[in-house]
């Protein structure tokens, strides 16, 4: 049943964030679904239908160029000036005000969840499973951090051996350029700008080139919630726009998420100006991300969380698994469940709530894909066919003869396999952390001591043992990797907000 199947995703969110709303309760309800379900799919699709997005008719917008004139703001308007004009009165509202507004928020959010589905659906050729986790995951961020802001900012009393009075206090920097990707338009786009605005910096914030209106729809809705409009500002647009942001000596700091290649070029940028004050570079970025199965492995749920990880959304996830190590005694095995359910899976149509796997985000991405694809066509394990029309690239299965030869990621439904010999794991896993990359990592495994070795050694942010390794839970599964995977602190966890502020400590002789 299609409905149960987005009834399957409805349900992450962290137990202590409260929630007034219980927007896809039902969903989340194993018993069964209501009218009420088949009404929001029904308005979403619809919503799909009417939504129009920026520069439709005229081609999709490949970069900045294309956006809808009502999106821009003048290239010559000095954005980042009037971000920090905004910025004294904003820092010094007390926490208070800024966590109500971002609650605020998150309720906006829910109240127009149809049209923002509609968007990720439209925009980002999200499922609608995907959709539904996108808002819930917007929200979220903005409730969590709303939470969490409460007691971040608290002035913290310190002892004073001397008599003197010690204090300190984390507050807002200034002006925050945010820069975010096509495949998290709402959730990752809100949650950097949430974190940001919550800590009391101003934000000028650019959406990827290709998912503009979910953005300039979130920026209303925060807008409406009661962020002034100067404290957040849209900048949208391809490249030039991000890289004159980040040349912008006014900007306070720099969250980004998108390739590590950006990263690395926003890192150099930020200190090409020796007159330039240091400041804080939060990068979030990709992973080759393996997942370690050994003989005890249950073969199922194997197959059924290597479904999820690698081809849910299209492979199109950092957190996505990239790379399958099956224990030499079970490989066959596990590979002939995996083709056979690989064969099931449904390809087609993002609004259509019985599609698995809808298209790659663009052209430029398709291309990329295919031409690596095919490239390594006499290792094909298997691969399902696609619709022949759009930007489908069919889920594919490659073999690799030395699981050190996969270097890049790959960012869609494209997964590879290797097998490593019984009594290797431990080499196993150094030779994954020899990449590089430290974003997620998974192992299946009833083998207690194989946890133990894995989670000792396993370099990277998130570890998932006998689950699927996607959809990390605002909260409960802060997000975010090291090395070539970017420079945390974690979204979603309780040490994302220190790195927006600057902290001050205050010292009075009494
Ligand atoms: N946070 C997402 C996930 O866990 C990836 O960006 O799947």
């Amino acid at each position: 049943d299609p409905v149960e199947k987005i009834a399957a995703v409805g349900g992450s969110r962290h137990p202590n964030i409260p929630l007034p709303k219980d927007l896809f309760g039902a969903w989340r309800n194993s018993e069964g679904v209501d009218l009420q379900d088949i009404d929001i799919l029904a308005e979403t699709v619809s919503a799909v239908n009417q939504t129009r997005l920026p520069g439709e008719g005229r081609g999709r917008a490949a970069s900045g160029s294309k956006l809808d004139p009502g999106l821009r703001r003048g290239g010559s308007e000095d954005l980042v000036g009037r971000a920090a004009a905004a910025f004294p009165a904003w820092s010094a509202a007390p926490v208070e005000d800024r966590a109500a507004i971002l609650e605020r928020l998150a309720d906006l959010l829910e109240e127009h969840r149809t049209e923002l589905m509609a968007y990720a659906v439209k925009e980002a050729y999200k499922s609608l499973a995907d959709a539904v986790g996108e808002v819930r995951e917007a929200a979220d961020f903005c409730r969590y951090y709303a939470m969490r802001a409460r007691e971040d900012l608290a002035t913290i009393t310190l002892p004073g051996p001397t008599g003197e009075r010690n204090a300190m206090r984390l507050e807002g920097r200034g002006v925050w350029a945010t820069v975010a990707p096509w495949n998290f338009p709402l959730a990752i786009f809100l949650g950097q700008c949430a974190a940001a605005l919550v800590t009391g910096n101003t934000v000028v914030a650019k959406p990827a080139p290709q998912t503009p209106g979910i953005a300039a729809r979130a920026v209303a809705l925060a807008h409406d919630a009661g962020v002034p409009e100067d404290a957040l500002i849209l900048a949208p647009g391809g490249p030039e726009v991000g890289a004159a942001l980040v040349a912008d000596t006014r900007v306070a700091g720099v969250a980004f998420t998108g390739s590590t290649a950006t990263a690395k070029k926003i890192a150099r940028a930020l200190l090409d100006d020796d007159a330039r004050p240091i400041v804080p570079l939060i990068a979030e970025t990709g992973g080759i991300n393996a997942m370690i199965v050994d003989s005890t492995a249950l073969p199922e749920q194997v197959v059924a969380d290597v479904l999820t990880s690698a081809y849910r959304s299209a492979g199109q996830r950092c957190s996505a698994l990239r790379l399958l190590l099956l224990q030499e005694e079970i490989a066959d095995g596990v590979i002939e469940m995996l083709s056979g359910a690989m064969d099931l899976l449904t390809i087609g149509d993002p609004a259509d709530p019985r599609t698995d796997v809808g298209p790659v985000i663009d052209q430029t991405a398709y291309d990329r894909l295919m031409t690596y694809r095919e490239s390594a066509k006499d290792r094909w394990i298997k691969t399902v066919a696609a619709p022949a029309t759009g930007h489908f690239v069919p889920p594919t299965l490659i073999r690799l003869d030395d699981m050190d030869s996969l270097t890049s990621e790959f960012f869609g439904p494209i997964l590879h396999v290797a097998t490593w010999k019984a009594g290797a794991l431990a080499d196993t896993v150094a030779r994954v952390n020899a990449k590089g990359y430290g974003l997620t990592m998974g192992l299946h495994s009833r083998i207690a001591r194989s946890g133990e070795v894995v989670e000792a050694m396993a370099r990277v942010g998130n570890l998932y043992v006998n689950r699927s390794m996607i959809g990390a839970v605002v909260g409960s599964q802060p997000f975010g990797g090291e090395g070539l995977s970017g420079t945390g602190p974690k979204a979603g966890g309780p040490h994302y907000l220190p790195r927006f502020c600057a902290e001050r400590a205050v010292s009075v002789d009494t």
